[in-house]
């Protein structure tokens, strides 16, 4: 069960979804300290203090200004030693459909400064930190099916999430010489807030909408299976880098 037992772990985007799910299953395997940043301060306060005060923190922190990612990091290693895992998770998706020809640029920048340059920013200072402490650290980001392929809408997306993955690939090159791998973890779709909310549809509907999309028929994907990826990655995985894990049932095969 302990497959983290006395690592140090960033979660960004750690509120809600994805990211609440990987706090509790890094809390369950024995991380000494799992660090939840987000914007959503009374969510991660609570699940913070749900998970257990005594090795699991919140902190406030937009990913998207990079003085704060900074801050995130240096406070984790000022409070726990060092950083041995960054789940770089935060993401978000347009309201619209953002198709080519009705792209609102508005929209189109804001989702890349929080899915691309976020990324690259909490990828920065989490290498960063563990190349100066000399950590053999994992660093995972949250890709998604559309950084492997494209749908008829969420252009902005789709192209983030392209991004995210070269980001990976990019830093597992410079960061392997360091001993620190790269990876990231690509899911269909999961109805969590942020898929719930874009379809405007309740978490069943959302899981009945996209039954159609998989090769595994009668498996409905859960933000805690795309958790255990994670964990696979954080933990067992000790060769693999550079490598886009899809946790999509066959859709992308
Ligand atoms: N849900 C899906 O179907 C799905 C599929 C593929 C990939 N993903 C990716 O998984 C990741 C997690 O998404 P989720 O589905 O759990 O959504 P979610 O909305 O439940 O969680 C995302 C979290 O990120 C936080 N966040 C948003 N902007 C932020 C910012 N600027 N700084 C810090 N935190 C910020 C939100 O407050 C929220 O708590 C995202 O990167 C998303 O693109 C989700």
């Amino acid at each position: 069960m302990n497959k983290l037992e006395g690592k140090v772990a960033i979660i960004t985007g750690g509120a809600s979804g994805i990211g609440e799910a990987t706090a509790h299953l890094f809390a369950k395997h024995g991380a000494r300290a799992v660090v939840i940043a987000d914007i959503q301060d009374e969510l991660g306060k609570n699940l913070s203090s749900t998970i257990g005060l005594h090795r699991c923190t919140y902190i406030h922190c937009d990913v998207s200004d990079e003085a704060q990612v900074k801050s995130l990091v240096d406070s984790t290693v000022a409070i726990y030693g060092q950083l041995d895992v960054m789940f770089s998770n935060a993401g978000i998706i347009s309201k619209s459909n953002q198709t080519i020809v009705d792209l609102d640029m508005d929209q189109f920048e804001d989702l890349f400064s929080v899915n691309v340059r976020g990324m690259a920013v909490c990828l920065k200072h989490a290498g960063r930190s563990m190349v100066e402490k000399k950590v053999k650290g994992v660093i995972i980001c949250s890709g998604s099916v559309l950084g492997r392929l494209a749908v008829a809408q969420h252009t902005d997306y789709c192209v983030s999430k392209h991004a995210v993955v070269a980001l990976m690939k990019s830093a597992s090159k410079q960061l392997g010489e360091h001993g620190i791998r790269v990876n990231s973890v690509s899911p269909s779709v999961v109805a969590t807030p942020l898929m719930c909310n874009m379809l405007e549809k309740e978490a069943a509907e959302v899981e009945k909408y996209v039954e159609p999309f998989t090769s595994l028929k009668g498996v409905v994907l859960k933000a805690e299976d795309v958790a255990e990826a994670v964990l696979f990655l954080a933990s067992e995985s000790g060769f693999i880098t550079g490598h886009d894990l899809a946790v999509d049932g066959g859709f992308t095969g």
